[in-house]
């Protein structure tokens, strides 16, 4: 198969590479001459495990190039994909669809032969159809239907995730274009991968659903969480007493911070302007996005609380600025809201995060970085644990309380147990949803 992939981010970039690694020979387009020179000389521009390898393995195949030029990687496709970015539109909380609409006219002036135009981005229901709309008017006589194949990757685990998907979701409208995408997914096919065909709304629908659902999970636990901190329980326990019950599952049941990064937020938000749009509104939903709210604001006054009620002069250490480890992608991330905040409250903050330092020194300003938790904890008054690296699960407790000023810390991803932090000479410690010390 010939596939163009349109937008070389996060899902596109993936995307593509795993194509080509499928055996189809793959263009990845983007309008961005900075990125495509940057995969042109061998570089990944975003943190992704696993991507520089698998990249390099396909270009030295010659099954995977870069380009700028959208016309030529379209010409002679089988399946054009449409992976560029659907933000959240400022203003109304609804989904920003000027990409995808410039994308598809853009793919509508370059098609040859029958091609199938696939939407990857996260989309309302409808856009499918408005991109055929497009395409249609634009270029009559154009041999093409559409499909919708959203992504359910997780930015980390990105490769595993395409190559070892729980299911893929085909939405079509003609046999014709559900045979190219059988061709497409054949690997996966053939592997017992479950390949879901729907009709086009169904699988646009899927994913605001999917998404909407792991929010409500977790906010669902950190809610808990506030209530475990009134009433004397542990949330962990909580957690693994529910999560053993098959109907519930344990995965999505960790306390924290609240959700943030590219998809959530932005998502939870379309949902809930779709279903007000269609006077249905999406009442779970929408209080979702109010307790998330109210889950990191509860997490400035937890730090505020264990350094004494102040952050005024304190100097607090930040470990993780990503909105999750193995990733360097800080959009809507906890610590957007949670570090000028204390910032904001007089504290210095020092940030270090294993790749959030090339993005995040912009977004976060006010704020040092350092190059190890070490560094960042000397003479500070607190840590805050805010993103749970693997660098950060196993730290030399006692070591950095000897650094410290004052050996606090608020744990919001529940990983030190207070037993061992209180050992280790940490005079006050606070975590999610279970007892803390000190405070
Ligand atoms: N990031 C995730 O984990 C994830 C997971 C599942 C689904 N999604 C969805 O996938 C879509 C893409 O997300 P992302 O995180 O990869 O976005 P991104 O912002 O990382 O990448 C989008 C890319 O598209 C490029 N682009 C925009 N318009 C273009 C055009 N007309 N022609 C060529 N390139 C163009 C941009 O330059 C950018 O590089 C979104 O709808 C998102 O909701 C994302």
């Amino acid at each position: 198969m010939k596939i163009a992939m349109i937008g070389t981010g996060y899902v596109g970039l993936v995307s593509g590479v795993c194509f080509s690694d499928f055996g189809h020979e793959v263009v990845c387009v983007d309008l961005n001459p900075d990125k495509i020179a940057m995969l042109d000389a061998g570089q990944v521009p975003i943190y992704e495990p696993g991507l520089d390898d698998l990249m390099a393995r396909n270009v030295g195949a010659e099954r995977l190039s870069f380009t700028t030029d959208l016309a030529q990687a379209v010409a002679g496709a089988d399946a054009v994909f449409i992976a560029v970015g659907t933000p959240t539109r400022r203003g109304d909380g609804h989904a920003d669809l000027t990409y995808v609409y410039a994308a598809a006219r853009d793919i509508a002036a370059a098609l040859t032969g029958y091609t199938v135009v696939v939407t990857k981005s996260t989309v309302p229901v409808g856009t499918n159809a408005e991109v055929a709309r497009i395409i249609r008017k634009a270029a009559p006589e154009a041999d093409f239907d559409v499909a919708s194949n959203p992504e359910f990757l997780r930015e980390g685990a990105a490769i595993d995730d395409f190559m070892r998907p729980d299911r893929v979701i085909v939405g079509v409208e003609t046999k014709r274009a559900a045979d190219v995408m059988a061709d497409v997914y054949r690997p996966l096919f053939l592997r017992d991968f479950p390949i879901v065909t729907t009709d086009l709304e169904s699988a646009e629908m899927i994913k605001y659903a999917a998404n909407a659902f792991l929010a409500t999970k977790i906010t669902f636990i950190n809610e808990i969480a506030g209530l475990c901190e009134k009433v004397g329980a542990d949330v962990k326990q909580v957690a693994k007493g529910i999560g053993l019950d098959g109907r519930i599952g344990n995965k999505f049941l960790h306390a924290g911070p609240g959700y943030g990064g590219s998809c959530f937020p932005k998502d939870t938000s379309a949902l809930a302007r779709i279903g007000q749009e269609h006077a249905m509104p999406m009442q779970i939903v929408e209080a979702v996005i109010k307790v998330n709210d109210e889950v990191k604001r509860r997490m400035i006054d937890k730090i505020t609380d264990l350094c004494g009620g102040s952050v005024n002069g304190r100097t607090i250490a930040v470990l993780g600025a990503t909105f999750k480890p193995n990733t360097d992608d800080m959009r809507d991330a906890p610590s957007l809201t949670i570090v000028p905040a204390l910032i904001g409250g007089g504290a210095r903050v020092r940030i270090v995060d294993p790749q959030g330092r090339r993005e995040g020194e912009a977004l976060l300003p006010g704020a040092t970085w350092a190059e190890d938790p070490y560094s960042a904890a000397k003479g500070a008054d607190a840590i805050v644990m805010l993103t749970e690296w693997n660098e950060f699960r196993a730290l030399d407790l006692e070591r950095l309380a000897g650094l410290m000023a004052s050996a606090r810390m608020a744990d919001l991803r529940n990983v030190y147990a207070a037993s061992d932090l209180q050992e280790a000479g940490f005079v006050a410690y606070t975590g999610v949803g279970r007892a803390g010390f000190g405070l």
